[in-house]
């Protein structure tokens, strides 16, 4: 076989086999094939695309690049969850300890975030003392006594997708549903749980922009799980405003905290308590979602999910005081810079873009890999869609540690919203559900 015929094939618009298709991911990984060639194969994927049958082969063959992780040793049907990304986002923090007091154990594996702010090991790592790498006994423990754990990727997971990332990343090549779902799910896989459940973003402050991408990236993954017999289930939600009102690292812990005790943002408790429903009925559960959905908001209500947080934090070398002095322990930022209305209205458009980037220009993420963040900085949104709002009165509030940023971001934020005098409803978030029988829309 020759990488140069295999690019050939594709580029004239054939199919290719499981075969070559591994040919090229482990050449590539062991270093035999060039960087040059696979960037063309890349491009080639680009505008070709793949069938569903070539994508589950590039999946596996990049979970096969490296280790997976065993969790055999973990009691009971182990479900992952994953979301696309978004502004906001801080759904595991409150979802893992959800299901875990459901008794569905959650071994998780997590990233740092590239972009508008951390990742889930950023956002835990503002808990003074977390400790994110544990070794495999320490974790595959930990789950089985706590029922949940997050800790950071092993450097040896689905390394052919690191590699193959970076690559694309600078050849133009990472707009692409083939190359996107293969990369997201051979993670997912490597990571060794039973079932997945995605949240899959549409909306001006995600990855895919449109419902028609979204859904067709949603249903390309969970065709590749069916295909590796990994139940994969995926919602479709709304990202064209921020999740919840906090964005920031340290401040979306806080948030999450606020939600597990009862005083969270309706739509973060909302889509928490849907994702959970699956995760639950994929582990196992017979009963109907909207019944598990009842049975997640009384675990909510009882505080449980809230104690499942302290315990992992305590297990995890965290300072579990968090939950009762978020502000005295989690970092603070120096400064709290008010943005207020210049007229009056109802909230029709909060661009989550531009707030993710406004975050993002306070330094609550990174630009590059290497980049550091700053922990305590972030945006409060008083006012979200459909919000009415007089002349002067606080939009939002920055918390930051630089003034002269601060100010910048003020004038910023002021125009990611959009006032006008019509009163209008929010947007739904939960915009559909996609599983093995099809794509179902929420109406
Ligand atoms: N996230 C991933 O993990 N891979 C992609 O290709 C895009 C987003």
């Amino acid at each position: 076989m020759r990488a140069v015929d295999i690019i050939v094939k594709k580029r004239n618009g054939k199919a290719l086999s499981k075969e070559e298709i591994n040919f090229l991911i482990q050449g590539y990984t062991q270093g035999i094939i060039p960087d040059y060639q696979l960037s063309a194969f890349a491009m080639t994927i680009y505008f070709q695309g793949m069938d569903e049958a070539e994508i589950a082969h590039l999946t596996s063959s990049m979970v096969q690049s490296g280790n997976q992780v065993d969790l055999s040793r973990i009691r009971g049907i182990k479900v992952d969850k994953h979301s696309t990304g978004g502004v906001g986002d801080k759904t595991t923090l409150v979802l893992i300890p959800l299901v875990a007091a459901a008794s569905v154990p959650v071994a998780k594996m997590s990233g740092r975030g590239l972009g508008h702010t951390g990742g889930t090991l950023d956002k835990l790592e503002s808990i003074p003392g977390f400790q994110i790498n544990l070794d495999d006994d320490t974790f595959i423990n930990q789950v089985n006594r706590v029922q949940c754990a997050v800790i950071g990727q092993t450097t040896n997971l689905a390394p052919a997708d690191k590699k193959l990332y970076a690559l694309r990343d600078v050849t133009g090549t990472v707009e692409n549903i083939p190359l996107i779902a293969s990369s997201i799910m051979s993670k997912k896989i490597a990571a060794g749980t039973d079932a997945i459940m995605l949240d899959v973003k549409v909306g001006s402050g995600a990855f895919m922009k449109d419902m028609a991408s979204a859904e067709e990236l949603a249903r390309t993954m969970v065709a590749i799980g069916a295909h590796v017999g990994r139940e994969t289930r995926a919602l479709l939600t709304n990202m064209d405003q921020p999740l919840g009102c906090h964005i920031g690292n340290a401040l979306e812990v806080k948030e999450a905290i606020q939600t597990l005790q009862g005083k969270g943002p309706e739509d973060l408790r909302d889509l928490c308590l849907t994702l959970g429903s699956h995760m639950l009925q994929m582990a196992g559960a017979k009963e109907d979602t909207r019944v598990l959905y009842d049975k997640l908001e009384k675990i909510l209500a009882e505080g449980k999910a809230l104690k499942k947080l302290a315990q992992m934090i305590e297990a995890q070398g965290g300072d579990a005081r968090v939950i009762d002095e978020p502000d005295r322990i989690l970092p603070q930022a120096q400064f709290m810079i008010p943005v207020m209305a210049e007229q009056e209205g109802c909230v029709h458009a909060l661009n989550a873009l531009e707030i993710g980037q406004c975050a993002m220009l306070l330094g609550a993420g990174r630009e590059t890999k290497e980049a550091k963040i700053d922990l305590a900085v972030g945006i409060v949104l008083h006012k979200k869609m459909g919000d009415w709002v007089k002349r002067g009165e606080p939009l939002a509030t920055l918390y930051a540690n630089d003034q002269q940023k601060g100010q910048l971001v003020q004038e910023r934020l002021l125009k990611a919203y959009h006032i006008a005098p019509e009163q209008t409803a929010g947007k739904p978030l939960i915009l559909g559900l996609v599983d093995q029988e099809g794509t179902h829309m929420m109406s």
